[in-house]
């Protein structure tokens, strides 16, 4: 019997191309960049399986280049690169790599943190510069987190997880949202569930881990921003959408709050004028998920989706489970 092919839009993390080559014919896009959209359509014409990346737009035209195509395999949590409502109507499985990545976030989410907080990237830049020529008392001077509150809006394994590394190792007080109360998370780690207005007034951070839906789309704006403290830092390792990026810029100008991790983009990877600019901010390149342990074991669960799937059983982490209640193609 013929192989079945599996076309991997770029190079991954080699544990998951090695699991996949012990089943199948494999063919990764050879270039180290985004796949122009002509290859793409060109090549999911050919395989039975698509592993693709967030930095791939798989919509309608792509998912009906091939009528044979039996699954998409984002190497990512997000999905909102993939038209989920075309491939359930084509009775395509889209699966996705929750759970690994949760550490890796939830760490980097700290790291912004703290770079704020202790203004790091600034001291760095100061040093480099051949400005620090002796000790001073009131030199960058930073703020400390025990003792403070973080918002958390979104209390997904992610938030959770941040939940989990402020409230238990650094004394830092919990608040969160969603649109879900939690009660053995709030007993579990003294977080107290609250509207988004009152996190917003309340927090001394605001961190946003939800993920991009019409109803999380510019979740922070103008309003929201109003409402936070002077003082307090907003960071954003979930989506770019999520925050309106253009009211942000306005609201670090104007000092209306304190500063900003960013390691999502409005226009990923465009960065809307006057960000780079503005000193209060640290800015990632949609890195947080980068640890070596996080990009593998995620190469290793989107390959065993695909395995899966093209093996004819449901692969654990599909996002539209109704497909498979379809006769399978
Ligand atoms: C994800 O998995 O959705 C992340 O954004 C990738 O880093």
């Amino acid at each position: 019997m013929q192989k079945k092919k599996v076309f991997v839009t770029r190079k991954i993390p080699a544990k998951g191309i090695e699991l996949l080559r012990k089943h199948f014919l494999v063919k990764v896009y050879p270039k180290d960049q985004v796949i122009p959209r002509k290859e793409l359509l060109k090549e999911v014409k050919h395989c039975d399986a698509l592993l693709s990346l967030l930095t791939e737009k798989i919509d309608e035209e792509v998912l009906s280049a091939n009528p044979d195509l039996k699954v998409v395999s984002n190497y990512a949590v997000g999905y909102d690169n993939i038209d989920v409502k075309a491939a359930t109507a084509k009775g395509i499985p889209v699966c996705n790599t929750p759970g690994v990545l949760e550490n890796a976030v939830a760490e980097h989410t700290f790291a912004l943190l703290m770079a704020l907080c202790k203004r790091i990237t600034e001291a760095d830049q100061f040093v480099r510069a051949g400005k620090y020529k002796r000790w001073e008392p009131m030199l960058l001077l930073g703020t400390e987190l025990e003792g403070k509150t973080i918002g958390i809006i979104g209390l997904g394994r992610i938030g959770a997880g941040v939940a989990e590394r402020a409230g238990k190792g650094m004394g830092v007080k919990v608040l969160y949202h969603d649109i879900k109360r939690n009660k053995e998370f709030e007993k579990t780690y003294q977080a107290k569930f609250v509207s988004k207005e009152d996190l917003l007034k309340r927090s001394d951070f605001v961190s946003l881990h939800v993920p991009l839906l019409p109803s999380t789309m510019h979740l922070i704006g103008k309003k929201e921003l109003a409402m936070m403290k002077k003082t307090a830092y907003l960071i954003n390792t979930s989506r770019g959408q999520v925050v309106d990026e253009k009211a942000l810029v306005e609201a670090l100008k104007k000092k209306q709050i304190a500063g900003a991790g960013l390691d999502v983009y409005e226009h990923e990877p465009a960065l809307t004028p006057g960000l780079i600019k503005l000193k209060n901010v640290v800015l990632t390149p949609h890195t947080a998920s980068a640890t070596i342990e996080a990009r593998t074991a995620m190469s290793e669960l989107a390959a065993q989706n695909i395995i899966d799937v093209l093996q004819g059983r449901k692969a654990k982490f599909t996002v539209n489970p109704e497909v498979y209640a379809r006769k399978h193609k």
